[in-house]
């Protein structure tokens, strides 16, 4: 999976490309993180990226040249990814969407600043524009390594456990189960009987039942879109 990253920015996401999941992923040759720095395209003497808007108003805009070189000069004309633009006014992020992305072998990230990014950067360069929330960020670098973040969790081998990301909250469309680790009792609260028993089966039927109880306490929402069998709706109704 490839990834160029296009920031004003690009500083504020290196240092996360180098710990954990994605340093190894990299290390692994699973992951290609490329960062690219707007202003280094730009051609005036001053590399100004943004600008007053047309029509007045406060706040500045990011100007399309900069963008536009950047973006074709690494990638072509017209570019050879879909190129996704961060943005409180695109599709809201999920676990669905970064699975949708997880197909591609290649994507571009595009991160705002300031007021907005100039219009036709939107429609004759960008081929799909993603929120990470109803929340308003003052760029779109987080957002960007939030999703090279999950989306390098759904590659193949990226983590160490080969189901990693199988029990996932949302994954199953449910919340996860509770997890405990060792000691068995700590300041006198056991870990639940049934998981230090062995029985692998009861594990299993144990673990889908908290699941589905976390889910109908926290998130119904969730358990209208679940894929739910008869025995979860019976364990539901009692
Ligand atoms: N840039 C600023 N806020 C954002 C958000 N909520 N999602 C994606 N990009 C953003």
């Amino acid at each position: 999976m490839r990834f160029d990253v296009f920031s004003l920015f690009p500083a504020v996401i290196r240092p996360y490309l180098e710990i954990s999941i994605l340093q190894r992923a990299i290390e692994k040759g699973l992951l290609e993180v490329h960062l690219h720095d707007i202003r280094s395209f730009t051609t005036d003497r001053h590399h100004i990226t943004d600008d007053a808007p047309f029509g007045g108003g406060g706040g500045m805009v990011m100007k399309p040249e900069p963008i536009f070189t950047a973006v074709e000069s690494v990638l072509g004309s017209p570019p050879a990814c879909p190129v996704i633009l961060l943005t409180p006014q695109g599709r809201t992020y999920t676990q669905q969407v970064a699975a949708e992305l997880a197909a591609y072998p290649h994507l571009a990230l595009l991160c705002g600043r300031y007021e907005g990014i100039d219009e036709r950067v939107r429609e004759h360069l960008v081929t799909d524009e993603i929120s990470i929330g109803d929340y308003v960020l003052t760029g779109g670098e987080l957002p960007a390594l939030i999703l090279i973040d999950s989306i390098t969790r759904l590659i193949p081998g990226a983590l160490g456990d080969p189901d990693g990301a199988q029990d996932d909250s949302f994954a199953s469309g449910l919340l996860e189960y509770p997890h405990y680790t060792r000691p068995a009792e700590f300041r006198g609260w056991r870990v639940p009987e049934v998981l230090l028993s062995g029985n692998h089966a009861e594990i299993a039927r144990w673990r889908r039942q908290q699941a589905l109880l976390r889910t109908w306490k926290r998130r119904p929402d969730l358990l209208e879109k679940a894929d739910l069998s008869d025995s979860d709706r019976r364990f539901l109704a009692s």
